[in-house]
């Protein structure tokens, strides 16, 4: 494997947004800062552990399933679609070539990626639903609840059967306009961050680390990538009486926003934070390393983790496979400010093919 001076990634610069970058240059290592007049950023592994613990989420601060429609969606009701999207996901995953030997990666990612995996996970779901998955949808909510709506009205309706997915039929068994119309919420809500998050999380390693070296696992790329660019790089908590018992400098009034993205740099805990080494896994458990919260806090993991992992991995091993790597004329990759942490594009070619961008 070359030395990481020579690894083409090591010519390759990530620019944060402005934020983002401000956020790293000024409060890198401290555990906990004042954000704004009422919120507080905590980025200390302790402390991180002692919030995330004091409580559970409430329903206003779960990512995925925040209230629908401006209806709760209980936790027997969230983890009754869980299972169905989980049910969709496995059967994608044990067709007997879930990537058949043809399929060419190459492109601009994450959106070559989003796209494979809709077409991979959503199969032939009638359109109305697959428009869902367009990531045009992000700019404004408002486009997700027109689309919804006028998907939700339209006269003709998908007959239920195995043809479709999982969780299109319980769009086709849905009763009435209303249950429609929650249906294909549900089905934005569950089926949308399997692509979004999966592509981003695949073209954030790619990023970070291609070519990778024979000997790397799949899984340790994906872990030390989460670690450098995690996804979900802020958890918000809002202000509760647990906190200020917790520490002094949090007042009543204060919202808190968990940074991972700075505590998976904190120098404290990290051997050259800042440098991709995907081997540092070889010896380190990622649900038992202090600091570590791709995936959230012990205590409420993300549910959708068993999914995610499985696909990252299966995309990663074909890429890698084919030969795909990033284009070496690429020098730069942009983060933007937006909840899902990542880079906006990277050109993956053949090794042969790719010169310039
Ligand atoms: C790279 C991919 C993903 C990452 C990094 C990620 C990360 C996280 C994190 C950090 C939390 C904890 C949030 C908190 O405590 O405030 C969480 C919770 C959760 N995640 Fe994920 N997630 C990913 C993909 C997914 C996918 C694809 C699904 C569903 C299809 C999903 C469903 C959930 C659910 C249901 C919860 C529990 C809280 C809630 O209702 O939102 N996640 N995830």
């Amino acid at each position: 494997m070359p030395s990481a001076t020579s690894h083409p990634s090591s010519r390759r610069t990530t620019v944060f947004a402005p934020r983002l970058q401000a956020l790293m240059d000024e409060h890198l290592g401290k555990d906990l800062v004042r954000l704004e007049p009422d919120t507080i950023g905590i980025a200390g592994a302790e402390l991180s552990d002692r919030i995330l613990s004091a409580r559970r989420a409430t329903e206003t601060e779960r990512p995925t399933f925040k209230p629908l429609h401006g209806r709760s969606i209980s936790k027997v009701e969230a983890s009754s679609v869980m299972r169905t999207i989980g049910k969709d996901v496995r059967s994608a995953l044990e067709q007997p070539r879930p990537v058949p030997e043809w399929t060419d990666l190459s492109g601009p990612w994450p959106i070559t990626g989003h796209r494979f995996l809709s077409d991979m996970v959503l199969r032939d779901d009638p359109r109305r639903l697959r428009v869902l998955m367009s990531r045009t949808l992000e700019i404004d909510p408002k486009l997700t609840w027109t689309t919804i709506v006028a998907g939700a009205a339209l006269p003709r309706r998908p007959v239920p059967g195995p043809h479709l997915t999982h969780l299109a039929n319980l769009f086709a068994e849905a009763d009435g306009y209303h249950d429609r119309r929650y249906a294909m919420g549900i089905y934005r809500r569950a089926a949308a961050p399997v692509c979004f998050t999966v592509s981003t999380l695949v073209a954030n390693a790619l990023w970070l680390g291609s070519p990778f070296g024979e000997d790397v696992s799949n899984r340790n790329i994906l872990y030390e990538a989460m670690r450098l660019l995690p996804p979900s790089w802020n958890l918000l908590r809002n202000r509760s009486p647990e906190y200020p018992a917790i520490d002094g400098r949090i007042g009543h009034g204060d919202d808190i926003l968990m940074l991972p993205l700075l505590t998976h740099r904190d120098p404290a805990l990290w051997e050259a934070p800042d440098e991709f080494r995907p081997e540092r896994w070889d010896d380190l458990d990622p649900d038992n390393t202090p600091g570590y919260m791709p995936f959230g806090h012990v205590s409420e993991r993300c549910w959708g983790r068993h999914m995610v992992m499985p696909l990252a991995e299966l995309l990663l091993d074909h890429i890698r496979r084919t030969e795909l790597v990033v284009a070496p004329g690429q020098r730069q990759a942009h983060v933007p400010l937006v909840g899902l942490l990542g880079v906006k594009a990277v050109h993956i070619g053949h090794r042969s093919k790719v010169r310039h961008v």
